[in-house]
């Protein structure tokens, strides 16, 4: 059976600070080096976000979907500090981490099985995606 995936792209800046209270300052430091700064630094991250489409699939589904991200994800992260947000309460805010956290609030936002990947770039050299629990 044939799929037709569509992703969309989407932006956000934001700051952050990779840290674990689990670890000494120290071992902060040997674990994140300069991205442990106490001052934090930014990013401007980039989200694809990629469904599986229907070959009929019109541009109205996309701009909801564009409402949904933008009022779910952009509307929360933009121009804050990752840091603060409660999902990453118990969670250090590395790429590894944003991507789950942002496929966790879509997901159940959409209908089964619509949500394939969601892809995080945070910097030049970084990019994350995360395809759910299979
Ligand atoms: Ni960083």
């Amino acid at each position: 059976m044939s799929q037709l995936f569509v992703t969309r792209r989407y932006r956000f800046c934001a700051a952050h600070r990779l840290h674990t209270d689990l670890l000494s300052p120290e071992e902060n430091w040997a674990a994140f080096g300069k991205c442990n700064n106490a001052n934090g630094h930014g990013h401007n991250y980039v989200v694809l976000v990629t469904i599986c489409a229907g070959t009929g699939e019109s541009t109205s589904s996309l701009d909801s979907l564009d409402r949904l991200v933008t009022d779910t994800i952009i509307e929360r992260f933009d121009h804050q500090d990752l840091n603060s947000d409660p999902a990453f309460s118990a969670l250090t805010t590395t790429g590894e981490n944003l991507v789950m956290v942002i496929w966790d609030i879509l997901n159940p936002l959409l209908p089964p099985g619509r949500l394939r990947k969601i892809g995080v770039i945070e910097t030049r050299d970084n990019y994350f995606e995360y395809t759910g629990a299979i």
